[in-house]
C-alpha cells in the first residue's frame, strides 16, 4: 500500500467526506486531527480500552485499529452522530442513570451500546456485559451503565433535547469551560429524595433522579450538573483542544532503572531534522529544576540531571512541527547511557549493600510515620487470645483512560497551560519554582479530567510544555502515550507489611502492633503523606487502647509511588481485617459480632488520643449488614453442601477514613455572588474530575443560600478567576469546599436579608433581573439593574473560606488528625475453583456512612466505582516496570468483572460537615480488597498473603495447605 497521501471518501455521521491523507493512518488520529470529531477519545492506541470505538457500517470497532484506507466508501458513526439535535435514549439514560462520571469512556460505551440497541432493543445483563465487553472504564463501577443500557432498552426512544437543558458549561472555541445556567438535564422523573433525621439508611439503588425545588437540593438525586457534554462528546479533555499551530513535544526517556546518561550533539539532531525547532534538557530551565507538593522533600527534576532514578524518568525534550515530531524515532536521539545496578524492593534498599539513592537519606527511608498509644508489648503479653501475619502488595497503576495532555501558551507575560489536573492551584505554584515564574505569571485552566484518583496531584505534562511555550513563544502541546503514562507517572505503594493483634477472653481488641514498609520509588510524590496516614488509620475503624504502628516510605529505583485513592490505608487494611477474621476464628466468635463488639462509637478515643463525640457511623454500617451477612452465610453454607471442586466464600471488612490533610492546613476558599441580570455566579475551584464536586458543591450551596439550581452558573476551576478550593484529593471536596459552600451561601442570603430587611425565614426568587423577596404574603421586588456592580459584575457577592480545625500530631502520634471521618463496611460473596485457583465474584454489598447523603445517585456511583478498583487491586492489579506497561499485560476489571453490588447509604450526622456530610470518594475502595481475601480464606481455608491474589497465587496457597495436612 503506498504511503502517499491520496483522497479517501467515505460518510460520517451521514456526511460525506473525502480526505488527502496517508491510507495508514489510524481511524481515530483522522477522526479527531482532521474533522476535529474529538469525542472519540484515544487512551491506549492499541486496542485495549476501547474509548475510541465507533460504529464501521454499524458494527462497533476500535478506530485506532482501523487504517483509515480500509473505511473507504464506508460509513462512519461517532459519538457526535447519536444525537440529533435531541439526546438519543441511551445518552439521556446515562445521564438519568449516573452512568458517566470523568465521561472520557462514555463516547465508546455510547457507540457500543447503541450498536447493541440497534440490533436487540432489549437485550439481557449478560447481552449487555458482552456487548460491552471491550470499553474499559475505571470510574463507574460498571453497575449504573448496565443499568442506562438496559432501561434504554426497555423505554424505547426517550429523547431529551439538547437546547432544552442549557449547557452548564458551553465550550469556547479552545476548548475552554465558560458559564452558562445549571440545569438538571434530564428532569424526567421527579420524586422525593430527602432524608430527615439523625440516621437514616436510604435503599439507594431503586430511586430516581430528581430536579429539586428550593431548598431541596441537599438529599435530591439530582444528575450530574455537568453531565450533558459529556453525553454529547463534546466535553474537552487534556488532548482534545490543542491548537493547530501548537508545536508537539516529544519527551526522550530512561529505558534504565537507574543509569548515567551524557548527551551528544543535539545542535546535530536538531539540524537533521526538518520541523524539529529546539531540543530542551536540563540545562534549559530558568528555575528550581525540582518539584514535589510536600516541602521539604519536594526533590523530582522536571528534567533529569545527569543521572536517572528510574525507568520512565525524562531527560530532554524534542520540540517540532506534528509531523516532523511523528516521524521521529527516539532511539535516534543523541544519549549514550551507561546503566547502573538498581534496586526495586524496600528490602533491597535497606540490605547491607544497599545503593544510596538520596545523597540525604540514610538509608533510603524518605520518612517514617509513628503513632502509640498504652503500651502495646504489654497487652500482647497478657492477651488471651492473638493473631500474627504478613503481607505484600504491589505496585497498583491508577489507569485512567485519559493519559496525561494539555498544551501551553504565552499570553502576553503569563504562561497559560490547559491541561487534565487534580490541583490547578499547586500546578501553578510548582510549575512557576521550575520555570523561574512568580506565580502571578502562570495560569492554570483545567481541561476536563478523564479521571484522576491521586495521580494527577503531581505534575506531569505541565513544566515539559510550560519550558517549550515560554522557549520558543509558540503554543506547545503533549499528550503522553499509554505507556509513557504507565512507565512515568506515580503508582500506588506495594507494601511489606507485618502485624499482631491481641484480645482479651470476651472478644475485645486489646491491642495491636503494626510495622509496614512502602515502597515510594525513585522521588517523594506523596510518600510522607502514605507514611504518616498509614499509621492513624492501620486499627481500622476499631477501638484499640494499646497500639504502636510504624510507616515507612522507602526509596527505591521503582516507579514513583504516590498518591492513589486511600494513601496506603486500603494496604493496611488488609493486614488488619485479615487478623481480625483470625482472631474471630479462634475466638469462636462470628466475624460480624467481633467487629461490632470493637466498634468505634461516640465517646471513643481514637489510636491518636482524639475523642469522637458524636457522627461515628461505623456500629450503623455493620448493623445494616446483619440481615445480609446471615443471608450470605446461609447461601455459601447450602452451596457448599454440593461436593463440587467450587467452594463458595463470604467474607466481611470495614474501613474509616480522616478526610482531609493529616493534621495540615487544608482551606478551601469558594466565591458567589449575584450578577446583574438575575443569576447566582458560583466561582467553584473544587476541580471534579468526574467524582461529583460540580453537582454536589452546588446543591451544598444553593440550599444555604435558599435559592434553585436552575437559578446558578459556574465558573470551575482556573487560577485567574476562581480562589483556590484546594486538590481534588483525600476525600475533602464535599467536606471541606462544601463547607466553605455552605458558607458562603449563607453569607451571601444574610446580605441580601440585611438589605431588604426582612426575616431568615424570607423566600428569594428571580424574575429575570428582578430579585424576589417574599415573606409573609409580602413580596419585595429588586431591579437588580439599579444596584451598584462590583468589579466582577455583582450586586451582591460573599466569599468564604473553610479550613478544618485539626491539631498536629506529637512525637507519639497524639493530636487530632482530622476534622471528620467517614466509616464503611462490605460483604463480598465469591466462589473459587479449588483445581484452577479461580476467582468468580457473586455480590458486593457496601453498607457507606456518609453523614448527610447529598447526591445518593452520585455516592452510589463512587461507591462502586471504589468498589471496582479494589477487584482490581484485590485480584488482578500488579505493576511490574518494563513488564506491564499497557493495558493488555496490565489487567484492571471489565464490566465482566464486577458483580451485582447492593449499596446500603448509612446518614450519620457530622457535626462539622457541610449539611452533616463526610467525604466518601476514598473510603469506598478501602474494605473491597480485605473483604475479598476474608472471602476466598472463608471459602477455602486458605489465606493469600501476596496481593493481588492471581489464580496462581490462590491455587498454590491452596495446594500449600493440603500438602501441610
Ligand atoms: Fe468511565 Fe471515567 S467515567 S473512565
Amino acid at each position: 500500500m503506498s504511503l502517499e497521501g491520496r483522497a479517501i471518501g467515505f460518510t460520517v455521521n451521514g456526511a460525506p467526506v473525502s480526505l488527502d491523507i496517508s491510507p495508514v493512518r489510524r481511524l481515530s488520529s483522522v477522526l479527531r486531527e482532521e474533522l476535529h470529531l474529538i469525542g472519540t477519545k484515544v487512551g491506549c492506541d492499541a486496542g485495549d480500552c476501547g474509548a475510541c470505538t465507533v460504529m464501521l457500517d454499524d458494527e462497533p470497532v476500535c478506530a485506532c485499529l482501523v487504517p483509515v484506507a480500509s473505511v473507504s466508501g464506508r460509513s462512519v458513526r461517532t459519538v457526535e452522530g447519536l444525537a440529533n439535535g435531541r439526546l438519543s435514549a441511551l445518552q439521556a439514560s446515562f445521564l438519568e442513570h449516573g452512568a458517566a462520571q470523568c465521561g472520557i469512556c462514555t463516547p465508546g460505551l455510547l457507540v457500543a451500546g447503541t450498536a447493541l440497541l440497534e440490533r436487540n432493543p432489549e437485550p439481557t445483563e449478560e447481552e449487555v456485559r458482552d456487548a460491552l465487553g471491550g470499553v474499559l472504564c475505571r470510574c463507574t463501577g460498571y453497575r449504573k451503565i448496565v443499568r442506562a443500557v438496559m432501561a434504554a432498552g426497555a423505554q424505547g426512544s426517550l429523547p431529551v433535547d439538547v437546547g432544552a437543558a442549557p449547557h452548564p458549561y458551553p465550550l469556547h472555541k479552545d476548548g475552554e469551560r465558560g458559564a452558562s445556567t445549571l440545569v438538571p438535564p434530564s428532569p424526567r422523573v421527579r420524586g422525593e429524595g430527602k432524608g430527615e433525621g439523625q440516621r437514616q439508611r436510604l435503599n439507594a439503588s431503586g430511586d430516581r433522579p430528581v430536579s429539586p425545588l428550593a431548598g431541596q437540593a441537599v438529599g435530591a438525586r439530582v444528575p450530574r450538573l455537568d453531565g450533558m457534554p459529556k453525553v454529547t462528546g463534546i466535553e474537552s479533555f487534556g488532548a482534545d483542544s490543542f491548537p493547530d499551530d501548537a508545536l508537539s513535544v516529544l519527551v526522550i526517556r530512561s529505558p534504565h532503572h537507574r543509569a548515567e546518561f551524557a548527551f551528544g550533539d543535539l545542535e546535530a539532531f536538531v539540524a537533521r531534522h526538518p520541523g524539529v525547532v529546539a531540543v530542551f534538557t536540563s540545562a534549559d530551565i530558568p528555575g528550581r529544576n525540582r518539584f514535589g507538593a510536600i516541602q521539604p522533600f519536594a526533590d523530582q527534576p522536571a528534567l533529569a540531571e545527569r543521572a536517572v532514578r528510574f525507568r520512565g524518568e525524562a531527560v530532554a525534550l524534542v520540540a517540532g512541527e506534528r509531523r516532523a515530531i511523528a516521524e521521529i524515532d527516539p532511539a535516534e536521539f543523541p544519549v549514550e547511557w551507561m546503566a547502573l545496578p538498581h534496586m526495586l524492593t524496600p528490602g533491597e534498599a535497606q540490605g547491607e549493600n544497599a545503593i544510596r539513592i538520596h545523597d540525604n537519606r540514610p538509608g533510603n527511608l524518605l520518612v517514617q510515620g509513628y503513632v502509640e498509644r498504652g503500651d502495646p508489648d504489654k497487652a500482647l503479653a497478657e492477651a488471651a487470645c492473638s493473631a500474627s501475619g504478613t503481607i505484600e502488595t504491589s505496585f497498583v497503576e491508577h489507569a485512567y483512560i485519559e493519559p496525561e495532555a494539555g498544551w501551553a501558551e504565552m499570553d502576553g507575560g503569563t504562561l497559560v497551560i490547559r491541561a487534565c489536573t487534580q490541583a490547578p492551584f499547586m500546578d501553578r505554584d510548582e510549575t512557576a519554582i521550575v520555570l523561574g515564574l512568580s506565580p502571578k505569571k502562570v495560569r492554570i485552566v483545567p481541561t476536563a479530567t478523564g479521571g484522576g484518583f491521586g495521580s494527577k496531584l503531581d505534575l506531569s505534562v505541565q513544566p515539559l510544555i510550560g519550558l517549550v511555550a515560554l522557549k520558543t513563544g509558540r503554543p506547545a502541546a503533549l499528550a503522553y502515550t499509554r505507556a509513557e503514562s504507565m512507565m512515568s507517572t506515580t503508582k500506588r505503594h506495594p507494601a511489606s507489611m507485618k502485624a499482631t493483634i491481641a484480645a482479651d477472653a470476651t472478644g475485645r481488641v486489646t491491642g495491636m502492633i503494626f510495622e509496614g514498609d512502602f515502597n515510594t520509588g525513585a522521588y517523594a510524590s506523596w510518600g510522607p503523606t502514605v507514611a504518616n496516614r498509614v499509621p492513624v488509620h492501620a486499627c481500622g475503624p476499631y477501638s484499640t487502647p494499646n497500639y504502636r504502628a510504624i510507616g515507612r516510605a522507602i526509596h527505591t529505583n521503582g516507579p514513583i509511588a504516590g498518591a492513589f485513592r486511600g494513601f496506603g490505608v486500603p494496604q493496611a487494611t488488609i493486614m488488619q481485617e485479615a487478623l481480625y477474621d483470625e482472631l474471630a476464628g479462634k475466638l469462636g466468635m462470628d466475624r460480624l459480632e467481633f467487629r461490632l463488639k470493637n466498634a468505634l462509637r461516640n465517646g471513643s478515643e481514637t489510636v491518636t488520643g482524639q475523642r469522637l463525640e458524636s457522627g461515628v457511623g461505623i456500629a450503623d454500617c455493620l448493623e445494616a449488614l446483619w440481615p445480609h451477612w446471615e443471608r450470605a452465610l446461609a447461601d455459601a453454607a447450602a452451596f457448599n453442601e454440593g461436593s463440587g471442586s467450587v467452594r463458595r466464600g463470604v467474607g466481611i471488612a470495614s474501613c474509616w477514613y480522616g478526610c482531609g490533610n493529616t493534621s495540615l492546613p487544608n482551606p478551601s476558599t469558594i466565591k458567589l455572588g449575584i450578577s446583574v441580570d438575575g443569576a447566582v455566579v458560583l466561582h467553584q475551584g473544587a476541580v471534579d474530575i468526574g467524582q461529583g464536586s460540580n453537582t454536589v458543591v452546588t446543591q451544598i450551596c444553593a440550599d444555604a443560600l435558599g435559592l434553585p439550581l436552575s437559578a446558578f452558573r459556574l465558573l470551575s476551576g482556573d487560577t485567574a478567576i476562581t480562589p483556590d478550593a484546594g486538590k481534588t484529593s483525600a476525600s475533602r471536596q464535599t467536606f471541606v469546599s462544601g463547607k466553605a459552600a455552605e458558607k458562603a451561601g449563607r453569607a451571601l442570603r444574610e446580605k441580601i436579608l440585611r438589605f431588604a430587611n426582612v426575616s431568615p425565614a424570607a423566600e428569594l426568587s428571580f424574575e429575570a433581573a428582578v430579585l424576589v423577596i417574599g415573606e409573609g404574603g409580602e413580596r419585595r421586588r429588586v431591579d437588580l439593574t439599579s444596584l451598584a456592580v462590583d468589579a466582577d459584575g455583582f450586586v451582591f457577592t460573599a466569599v468564604e473560606t473553610y479550613d478544618p480545625p485539626t491539631l498536629p500530631l506529637d512525637e507519639k502520634g497524639q493530636g487530632k488528625p482530622y476534622a471528620v471521618y467517614g466509616y464503611g463496611a462490605q460483604i463480598a460473596e465469591l466462589e473459587v475453583d479449588m483445581r484452577l485457583g479461580t476467582v468468580k465474584l457473586v455480590k458486593i454489598t457496601a453498607a457507606h456512612d456518609v453523614g448527610k447523603a447529598i447526591n445518593p445517585l452520585l455516592a452510589e456511583g463512587q461507591i462502586e466505582g471504589g468498589i471496582a478498583q479494589g477487584i482490581g487491586m484485590a485480584l488482578m492489579e500488579e505493576y511490574v516496570p518494563g513488564r506491564t506497561e499497557n493495558l493488555h499485560d496490565y489487567l484492571i476489571p471489565t464490566i465482566g468483572d464486577v458483580p451485582e453490588i447492593e449499596t446500603i447509604l448509612v446518614e450519620v450526622l457530622d457535626p462539622e460537615g457541610p449539611f452533616g456530610a463526610k467525604g466518601l470518594g476514598e473510603h469506598v475502595l478501602i474494605p473491597t480488597a480485605p473483604a475479598i481475601l476474608n472471602a476466598i480464606r472463608h471459602a477455602t481455608g486458605v489465606l493469600v498473603t501476596t496481593v493481588p491474589a492471581t489464580p496462581t497465587r490462590v491455587l498454590a496457597a491452596i495446594r500449600s495447605a493440603e500438602a501441610a495436612l
